[in-house]
């Protein structure tokens, strides 16, 4: 990156534009790009089988685990396509030109999707990436405490490990269930207030759960943290982290309804964004409590070579959060069309129709007498995702069963391992009734 680049773009470099809003013309102009080519599709967002025509995913199978990393709409393939291209012209230049538009294009449209402050949104490569960020980027007193729950993912788990490792930090645990299909509101909120004690400083909890398809009332349980908080400092209050990666892109809900303080989550699962991209949004008032833990480039690399002035309005948490490095540019470019892609389809919509394709199916799970259903049947406590086992067989072998009828289903990565299917946009009813049917044979 070069004091030249920072100046021109800046619009600091003698005989180009005079001020640092110069940045901003290119920032609508990438914005525009976007929308001129979702005006251009051919597919009709309001048709599922029109969206379906958008990926690439063979057709020779029912894909019921299409959660676990996207296949790229049309509209993304085309932006990893055309930066690829750009890329592989001349590198340097390409870079050159787009390095301080395309990002802030990119949280613009999570922003617009997320009902969020694009200013507040980093881009990582994964939830994992995420989740080791904030949980090892969390400035700790002595004696601060960490309370997590049994639930979450490895990611989540081996990152708390490793900061309390650093910090010293204890981390207790609390089971906000024990029987997944009996999880209710009410309980999930006393187990974790009764938890949460004077030196509790961070809550790191899962959304979505992918051990067992529970889904965590996230807006809930901030509302109780809020009745906590009242009464702290600020230094004091309990931070509300959330694994947010089987919520987004179901889940029809902003940041503010959410009411957690930070959401880490990869963006290529259910929001089928380019594999290898993810984000973290953080409210604005909490991002005080978080060190960086990589270098970020961007603007911050503009003032240290004092192409910018320390107090350019470029430097925001978003940008200062954003491990630095050169990426996969072609993919993290492309993250702002798959929140467009959503968009044009309606949020409302992806969450009912996600909603409607998973109780079909846990209804019919249900309905099986050698089946048991693990995820609760409320949509307010379930999204994506169903866990079951079928009595005589092993997950894998239930997976093995339903592979050799072309469906691809999954299993839990977890200690206690359950079968799993995952009803997504990408999924007929007839889809969902030849599943049960490949389920129903194993009686
Ligand atoms: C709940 C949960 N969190 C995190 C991850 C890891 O996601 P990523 O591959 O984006 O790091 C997974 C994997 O599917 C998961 O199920």
């Amino acid at each position: 990156m070069l004091r030249r680049d920072f100046l021109r773009h800046a619009g600091l470099l003698a005989g180009t534009a005079p001020a640092l809003g110069a940045l901003a013309p290119a920032i609508r102009n990438q914005r525009d790009r976007i929308f001129v080519r979702e005006r251009r599709r051919t597919f009709d967002p309001t048709s599922w089988s029109d969206i379906r025509d958008q990926f690439a995913l063979t057709r020779s199978r029912i894909h019921m685990a299409s959660f676990l990393l996207a296949s790229h709409p049309r509209p993304v393939a085309e932006a990893i396509e055309r930066h690829r291209k750009g890329f592989d012209e001349d590198p340097s230049t390409y870079w050159h030109d787009h390095f301080q538009s395309a990002e802030p294009a990119v949280r613009e449209a999570i922003g617009t999707y997320l009902d969020a402050d694009p200013a507040h949104i980093a881009l990582t490569d994964s939830t994992t990436m995420g989740l080791g960020l904030v949980y090892n980027g969390l400035v700790l007193q002595p004696g601060q405490e960490i309370l997590t729950t049994p639930h979450g993912h490895w990611s989540t788990i081996e990152s708390l490990n490793l900061c309390a490792k650093r910090s010293s930090a204890k981390i207790n645990t609390v089971a906000l269930y024990d029987d997944p299909a009996e999880t209710s509101v009410d309980m999930v909120v006393r187990r974790m207030r009764s938890s949460i004690t004077d030196r509790t400083r961070v809550l790191a909890v899962t959304w979505v759960h992918s051990s067992t398809g529970v889904k965590l009332p996230i807006s809930e349980m901030a509302d109780a943290l809020d009745d906590i908080n009242a009464g702290r400092e600020k230094e004091e209050r309990v931070l509300f982290c959330v694994d947010g990666v089987h919520g987004l892109g179901i889940e029809d809900v902003t940041v503010g309804e959410l009411g957690c303080d930070f959401l880490m989550a990869g963006t290529h699962k259910w929001m089928f964004g380019p594999r290898g991209t993810g984000l973290i949004w953080g409210r604005a008032d909490a991002w005080d409590a978080l060190d960086p833990i990589i270098p970020t480039f961007g603007p911050s690399v503009g003032v240290w070579i004092g192409a910018l002035p320390p107090d350019t309005p470029y430097i925001t948490p978003g940008t200062v959060h954003t491990p630095g490095g050169f990426h996969s540019f072609e993919h993290r470019w492309a993250v702002g069309e798959a929140f467009q892609f959503h968009l044009a389809i309606g949020k409302s919509r992806v969450q009912t129709r996600i909603h409607d394709l998973n109780t079909r199916t846990k209804e019919a799970l249900a309905s099986l007498p050698h089946v048991r259903l693990h995820t609760p049947m409320s949509a307010s406590l379930s999204a994506g995702i169903i866990c079951f086992d079928v009595r005589g067989h092993e997950p894998t072998a239930v997976v093995d069963h339903l592979r050799r009828r072309d469906i691809v289903a999954s299993t839990t990565p977890y200690r206690e391992t359950y079968a799993r299917l995952a009803p997504s946009l990408l999924n007929t009813e007839r889809e969902i009734d030849r599943t049960i049917d490949a389920i129903a044979e194993l009686s």
